[in-house]
């Protein structure tokens, strides 16, 4: 698939090297490097505008995120969504977000094995037809590929208003032996939930009455084992 450009935008999105990554292939296996430090990397693929990506590394500064999208338009508007919300947080935590531009297809050019913590998937295309089942996000292809990127405490968190896409993703889930927590058919149905950051898709959607589907998947060995321990104090042993 083409990037596509406009003028004008490569030269925005230029002048910003600490926070726009233009050759994110580049940093693989060196992203701990590009931020710094060696705090958990988390990564939203498919970010949008950059609110859910924004408002969640204003709120943690000891994590690094990385948004993600394949248009320099949307990683422009991103960019500037950033500023705003770093504002609205008095400025603080600006350095641990980094915004890529690059076509999910080649997430594995981009990030080496166990170098991800966390993968968010907000509100994916959900590719109703068939033929095109290949292309959702979380396609057992695409999985694969996460599942290598991930750490010892690696997850994957889902949301999306389609119930085909969430239906075919459990199903892609339990085709691949994860483990699904905290599923929901109605996030939001006793209210907006405070503790989670909102998408853009999401408000939208929340606004109309729709409902939101959610679940978290358990990769990493360690936050296997911590999810088994939790399911068996509150359940009893597991078989
Ligand atoms: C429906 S929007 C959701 C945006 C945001 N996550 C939200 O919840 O508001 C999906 C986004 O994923 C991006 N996207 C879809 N397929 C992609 C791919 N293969 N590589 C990079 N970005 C992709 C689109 O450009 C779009 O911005």
């Amino acid at each position: 698939m083409r990037l596509r450009g406009r003028k004008g935008i490569r030269e925005d999105l230029e002048r910003q090297p600490e926070l726009i990554v233009l050759d994110p292939k580049s940093h693989r296996g060196n992203w701990r490097e590009f931020f710094g430090n060696d705090h958990p990397i988390h990564v939203e693929l498919g970010m949008g505008k950059g609110k859910f990506i924004s408002e969640i590394s204003a709120r943690n500064p000891d994590i690094n995120y990385i948004g993600v999208d394949m248009y320099d338009e949307l990683l422009r508007k991103a960019s500037v969504k950033a500023e705003q919300i770093r504002e609205a947080h008095g400025g603080e935590n600006t350095d641990n977000l980094a915004l890529a531009l690059f076509n999910i297809e080649d997430v594995a050019d981009v990030f080496a094995e166990r170098e991800l913590e966390r993968i968010y998937l907000n509100f994916s295309d959900p590719w109703p037809k068939k033929k095109h089942a290949r292309r959702r996000l979380t396609d057992p292809r695409f999985l694969a590929k996460y599942k290598v990127l991930l750490n010892e405490w690696g997850e994957i968190h889902f949301k999306t208003d389609s119930l085909l896409l969430f239906e075919s993703s459990l199903n892609a889930f339990a085709d691949m032996g994860l483990r699904m927590r905290g599923v929901s058919l109605d996030l939001h149905k006793d209210g907006i939930r405070e503790d989670l950051v909102l998408t853009e898709y999401e408000s939208k959607f929340v606004e109309k009455g729709m409902n939101i589907y959610r679940s978290e998947v358990v990769i990493g060995e360690k936050a296997l084992d911590r999810h088994l321990k939790a399911l068996n104090d509150r359940l009893g042993p597991l078989t």
